[in-house]
C-alpha cells in the first residue's frame, strides 16, 4: 500500500520508519507512462527493500502564465493509484501553504546553463524549477532522484545545482518515453485538439530528418537549422508555431559555431497556446 502524506513536518517524520536508500521522483502529477517508467527506474535503484519516493506538486513558482497554472490538470485519485502500480512507497502530495510561506522569498537562479532554450523564452520559470527541486532534495534527502531527458535543460540544471551546491543526490537522467507515433509523452498532449494530436508527431519527424544528415558529416549548424524548420514548417495547422528551434552543444547548451561535439537540436512548438518541447541528439 502507497503511503501518502500533504505535510513537511510530517513527511519527516514518515520517512525516519521507512529504509533507505531512498530515491524520489518529482513531478507535477498527470501522470504519464514517462512518469511512470521514472518510477521503475528508481525502484530499480534501491532495490526491494529500499524506499521509493513521488511527489506530486503543481509548482506556482515554475509557471511564467497564470492561464497554463489554472489549466494544469490534477488528476490526483488516478495519479495515486498508477504511483502504487508504478512500485512507489510514499507519495507526498503538499498544498502550496505546506512548502510556501506567504512571504517566500529565496529562490535559486542559475547564470550559465538558463541563457538558452526554455530558459531564454520562459524567464524566471528554471528559478522555480530550481527552488523546488532543492526544498524536496532537502526535505527528503534522497540518495538518488529521477528526472526525465525529455527536459534535458531542466536536467542538466540540476545536475549543475548539485554539483554546485554540494549536495549529496545522485541525479540520474531517464530517457524521453514517446508514443508509437514518435511523439514525445507529456502532460500537456491531453490538451490538444485532435487534428493538433494527429500532427504533433512531425516535430520528432524534423528532428530525426535534421539528425539524419549528420551521416554525411555534416558540421555546420544552418545546415541542420534549416532541414528541421522546413519540416516543421511543411504544410502546417493554422495553429502551429515555433518558438525556438536551436542547436547546442550537449555540455555547455550554448548555440554551436560547428558540430564538432555532441550537440542538442531543440525546440519548443506552439499548438495555440499548448507548449511543447522536444530534442534529438546530433553526433559529431
Ligand atoms: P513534470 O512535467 O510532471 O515531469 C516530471 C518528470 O517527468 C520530469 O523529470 C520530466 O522530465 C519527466 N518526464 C515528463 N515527460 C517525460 C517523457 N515523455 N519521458 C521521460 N520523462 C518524462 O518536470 C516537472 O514536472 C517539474 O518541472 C518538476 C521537476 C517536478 C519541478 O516542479
Amino acid at each position: 500500500m502507497i503511503t501518502r502524506s500533504t505535510d513537511v513536518n510530517s513527511v519527516r517524520k514518515l520517512l525516519q520508519k521507512m529504509s533507505p536508500p531512498f530515491a524520489l521522483v518529482p513531478t507535477m502529477g498527470a501522470l504519464h507512462e514517462g512518469h511512470l517508467e521514472l518510477i521503475r527506474k528508481a525502484r530499480q535503484k534501491v532495490g526491494s527493500s529500499g524506499t521509493v519516493i513521488v511527489s506530486i506538486f503543481v509548482n506556482p513558482i515554475q509557471f511564467d502564465k497564470a492561464s497554463d497554472l489554472e489549466n494544469y490538470p490534477q488528476p490526483l485519485s488516478t495519479d495515486l493509484a498508477l504511483c502504487e502500480r508504478a512500485g512507489a512507497d510514499l507519495a507526498f502530495t503538499p498544498p502550496k501553504e505546506s512548502l510556501y510561506h506567504a512571504d517566500h522569498s529565496v529562490l535559486i537562479r542559475e547564470s550559465l546553463l538558463t541563457k538558452h532554450l526554455c530558459g531564454a523564452t520562459r524567464p524566471g520559470h528554471f528559478d522555480g524549477v530550481l527552488t523546488v527541486v532543492l526544498k524536496l532534495f532537502n526535505i527528503f534527502q534522497p540518495n538518488y532522484a529521477i528526472f526525465g531527458q525529455k527536459d534535458f535543460q531542466q536536467l542538466a540544471l540540476i545536475q549543475r545545482m548539485a554539483r554546485d551546491l554540494n549536495l549529496s543526490t545522485t541525479v540520474i537522467g531517464h530517457p524521453t518515453v514517446r508514443a508509437p507515433d514518435g511523439l514525445a509523452l507529456s502532460s500537456r498532449n491531453t490538451h490538444l485538439t485532435a487534428s493538433e494530436r494527429a500532427d504533433a508527431p512531425r516535430i520528432h519527424r524534423a528532428l530525426c530528418a535534421a539528425r539524419d544528415i549528420s551521416h554525411t558529416g555534416e558540421q555546420n549548424p544552418s545546415i541542420y537549422l534549416e532541414v528541421a524548420r522546413k519540416h516543421l514548417l511543411m504544410n502546417p495547422l493554422e495553429s502551429f508555431t515555433i518558438d525556438y528551434l536551436e542547436l547546442v552543444d550537449a555540455e555547455t547548451l550554448q548555440p554551436t559555431p560547428s558540430v564538432t561535439k555532441p550537440s542538442f537540436l531543440a525546440t519548443a512548438c506552439f499548438y495555440g497556446k499548448v507548449r511543447l518541447i522536444d530534442h534529438i541528439v546530433i553526433p559529431s
